[in-house]
């Protein structure tokens, strides 16, 4: 782990050699004698001495090392010092308490281009003008995601990818922990099953299919096939055209899906103990890429709590009326309808109010917003056994009980206007019967966006895909 490797470096002794490889990052002329260079590796920097040293290092040598352009990957052998006092300090992931008296410097590798920008550190504000711009990111977005690889070198985008991983591990650990099994389903569907969103045909030999908008179909085949407990990590297509801070053509889903045995309420509860699992990992594990993060996305720690507050999705709309609340078209919110993302968002500082939290649940949705695999609420079929979790006021998760009796469920699809013959594959498991079950998908880039409050989603996609992807 990263803190780790800083403590590691921290408690290393003056004299000691070091051989590293490193990109240079910025190199400093001082006299003739003497030069200095900035090492970057991935979250760190270190600095670089190299100065005349009879009969080991020339003045040939020191001129040599000045011209090296930067994000030259070099290997670099020498001994830890400590710095001369009052050195500018780089940034928070700078290897404090030393800096490198190069001796030996061999160039592996080298730009044969000039880059179309430089990779960027964010210094620690030193006065409170400083404040005022430090956060600012020089090069603008569309450049930056143009050349995402050299994007990518940015310590903030190192930690940024190395959270991502981390979530998906704390994912798999927990669901691991609790007899789940990873599965992998089938991105060629022959039809899509999420309302709302489009989907993106191929030619598959000459007949028609779909890149999956969800494992969802996949994921309940394997409950009907008695695979019990089960989760995926993959890609989801949408072929929405929404340009908004949150949405991508294709992002990673994290699913999930369980037989139940009391009722619906036992996934929710799972799921819940599930993010709170991945929060308080993130938290605990990723503290030093936190920290880098805050420093260009500056950013509130944050907080949940040990009980995750759960409301009914009516008492969110009475909570959203309570507080004056108006759709844009002046009208009030609706029991029985979806909430706006902008309502979402009002409904989240709300919560945040009442309930000092940046995590909550909304349970019983209205069965109209919902896909029509979802099992409506057996005392009030205008709801249904379905949830949305959020964080800091924006949607992660959704899930809920899955309707597993097949007329209930053909009835379901022809009133969404679909054919149960079009999918006759899924239908089949449960016309051969299927234990009740529940699940949830969540989008990692959009948890990843929120909890690090990237502002938008792009941010947290190693090469995003929107819908102006390919224009060029
Ligand atoms: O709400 P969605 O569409 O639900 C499903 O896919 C269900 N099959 C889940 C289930 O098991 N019932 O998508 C799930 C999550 C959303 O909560 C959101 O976090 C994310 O996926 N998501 C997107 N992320 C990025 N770009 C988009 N276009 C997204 N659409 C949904």
């Amino acid at each position: 782990r990263e803190a780790n490797k800083r403590e590691a470096y921290e408690a290393r002794k003056e004299e000691e050699p070091v051989c590293f490889r490193a990109r240079v990052h910025h190199v400093r002329a001082i006299s003739p004698k003497i030069m200095f260079l900035i090492f970057r590796q991935q979250i760190h920097t270190i600095q670089g001495v190299l100065a005349v040293q009879e009969g080991a290092i020339s003045e040939n040598m020191v001129r040599w090392a000045e011209g090296l352009s930067r994000e030259t990957i070099v290997l670099a052998h020498g001994k830890l010092q400590k710095p001369r006092e009052g050195q500018e300090e780089v940034s928070t992931t700078t290897v404090h308490n030393f800096e490198v008296r190069v001796e030996k410097l061999f160039v592996i590798a080298e730009p044969s281009v000039p880059l179309p920008f430089q990779v960027e550190i964010a210094s620690r504000p030193k006065t409170t003008e400083d404040q005022e711009d430090y956060h600012q990111v020089r090069v603008g977005e569309r450049t930056r995601l143009d050349n995402r690889v050299i994007d990518l070198r940015t310590p903030t985008r190192q930690a940024i990818f190395r959270i991502h991983a981390g979530l998906t591990r704390l994912f798999r650990e927990f669901l691991d922990s609790r007899r789940f099994i990873e599965i992998h389903t089938s991105k060629f569907e022959e039809s899509g099953v999420e309302s709302g969103a489009s989907l993106f045909r191929v030619d598959y030999f000459g007949r028609p299919a779909f890149l999956a908008q969800s494992p969802q179909v996949g994921k309940q085949m394997c409950i009907a096939a008695d695979l019990e407990r089960v989760y995926e990590v993959g890609p989801v297509f949408r072929a929405e055209n929404s340009n908004t801070h949150r949405h991508l053509t294709e992002f990673t889903g994290l699913d999930v899906e369980m037989a139940i045995e009391r009722d619906y309420t036992e996934v929710m509860d799972l799921l819940d103990q599930m993010i709170l699992h991945i929060l308080r990992g993130l938290q605990e594990r990723y503290r030093d890429e936190i920290e880098t993060v805050k420093l260009q996305f500056p950013h509130e720690d944050f907080v949940f709590l040990d009980k995750t507050p759960r409301l009914k999705f009516a008492e969110g709309i009475q909570l959203l009326k309570e507080a004056g609340w108006k759709e844009e078209d002046g009208s009030d919110p609706s029991e029985y309808e979806d909430l706006s993302t902008k309502a979402e968002q009002r409904l989240g500082q709300l919560v945040k109010e009442k309930y000092h939290t940046d995590y909550y649940i909304l349970d019983k949705f209205p069965l109209s917003a919902r896909p029509f695999y979802t099992m409506p609420d057996p005392n009030n079929d205008n709801f249904s056994n379905s949830f949305d979790f959020f964080l800091r006021g924006e949607e992660i998760l959704s899930g809920g009980q899955r309707i597993h009796h097949a007329l209930m469920l053909e009835q379901r699809m022809r009133s969404a206007g679909l054919d149960p013959d079009s999918m006759k594959e899924y239908v089949d498991g449960f016309r051969w019967g299927c234990p009740p079950h529940g699940g949830g998908g969540i989008g990692l880039e959009r948890v990843i966006m929120l909890f690090l409050k990237l502002g938008n989603i792009r941010w947290a996609s190693l090469f995003p895909r929107d819908p102006k992807s390919f224009s060029r």
